[in-house]
């Protein structure tokens, strides 16, 4: 494999560049009526999901239908406390838009953590394998609950007629946080309910050259400022994918933002593309700040210089009347975003800090797709490709 060339000098998603980021219509994400969200596991909770891959990026096909990773819990009397008890869960999306469950992806006892956080999984066609790369949140038997993040992957064999994947193999813990570009600390920090990341692994495989990388949500180690997130990269350096240089950050949101979460790469039109989730509660407060949404940016090279869509990074947002409405993007590679419902038909003022409130108006399901488009520079909702679940 060839090396990975020096990266240019970290590209920013900086407060002087972006100004206010108050979306367009052109780029909200259409209303949800809660009348129609209807869970598609009563009794459980599901939010963040990607789909098996191929290593193009587009979504794997088996006979129209698609295969899922989706973050479970059972519905707790508090929604909030699912972070802290989730598993990946397989379930698969038919061609007519139905979803059907198949349960655990990864067998009981098998997480070197005490949950499973989310990540991306890549089809090997040849060998019938899938690989998960995932996030393994605390350790096991830990009395506190930690938020010690790791990166992992293992790899499994796909029975395509009930969708399980078996044997397998030993989680192996793939990236390492390097405590030069990227903080070791991964608990919580500063104002309570702000993490610091190491999480969220997206494989991506630039067709210029056949390098595989995996991004993932990280924390700057050089900043001082509470509000530091970053989207952290890794190359691989073996054609086995098992093994992995860390490299410095692509896109540094120090000063800014906490989280970028969930970053993922798209190659189109002879562009990269970066996309990520992020929430208005973890833009810092002296600074200028957005509504939870998907953001982006784009380049010419996967290492950079990297600009945000936009101007501002800002790609889709959830509409004025119902920002909590929907989180946690996927953007595939047909454009199509894939979230879950949050709290629909609620506002700043209207949402209740009350863990009976939030049971009453979780969502906990996917969320209908609705579809982007990209020119350059420019991404925006694409009202007419919007679709049903
Ligand atoms: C986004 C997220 C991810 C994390 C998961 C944990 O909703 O915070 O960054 O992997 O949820 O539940």
């Amino acid at each position: 494999m060839t090396q990975p060339s020096v990266p240019p000098s970290i590209s920013t998603w900086r407060a002087d560049h972006i100004g206010a980021i108050a979306p367009s219509a052109q780029n909200t994400i259409p209303l949800i009526d809660p009348a129609d969200v209807h869970p598609i596991l009563p009794g459980i909770d599901l939010w963040d999901l990607w789909p098996l891959q191929n290593a193009d990026g587009s979504t794997t096909l088996f006979n129209g239908a698609s295969l899922w990773f989706v973050l479970c819990a059972p519905a707790l009397p508090d929604p909030e406390a699912r972070h802290d008890i989730v598993r990946i869960r397989l379930m698969t999306h038919a061609a007519d838009s139905t979803w059907r469950d198949h349960g655990h992806a990864l067998p009981d006892g098998f997480n070197p953590g005490s949950r499973e956080w989310a990540g991306s999984a890549l089809w090997h066609p040849e060998a019938g394998d899938v690989t998960l790369f995932y996030t393994v949140a605390g350790y096991p038997g830990e009395e506190a609950r930690s938020f010690a993040q790791r990166l992992f992957q293992t790899t499994g064999k796909l029975n395509t007629d009930d969708f399980t994947i078996t044997g397998w193999s030993a989680p192996h813990e793939n990236i390492i946080a390097d405590n030069v570009h990227y903080t070791l600390v991964n608990q919580r920090e500063g104002a309570p309910g702000f993490i610091k990341g190491f999480r969220d692994p997206a494989h991506f495989r630039d067709p210029k050259d056949g390098a595989t990388y995996i991004v993932f949500t990280g924390s700057l180690k050089a900043s001082t400022h509470a509000f530091n997130g970053c989207i952290g990269i890794a190359r691989a350096t073996n054609d086995a994918l098992t093994e992995w240089q860390i490299l410095p950050p692509i896109l540094s949101a120090d000063g800014l933002n906490n989280e970028q979460e969930r970053p993922l790469l798209i190659h189109r039109g002879g562009h990269y593309y970066l996309f990520w989730s992020t929430q208005r509660k973890v833009f810092a407060p002296d600074g200028p700040s957005g509504p939870n949404g998907v953001y982006g940016a784009v380049a010419d090279d996967v290492l950079g210089p990297w600009r945000p869509l936009n101007g501002t990074g800002l790609v889709a947002a959830n509409p004025d009347d119902a920002p909590f409405q929907t989180y946690s993007w996927w953007v595939d590679a047909d454009l199509d975003v894939w979230g879950f419902i949050d709290y629909p038909a609620c506002t700043a003022e209207t949402k209740v800090d009350d863990p009976a409130w939030r049971r009453a108006h979780f969502g906990g399901t996917p969320a209908p797709t609705f579809r982007i488009a990209l020119d350059g520079d420019r991404a925006w909702v694409d009202q007419a490709g919007a679709e049903g679940q």
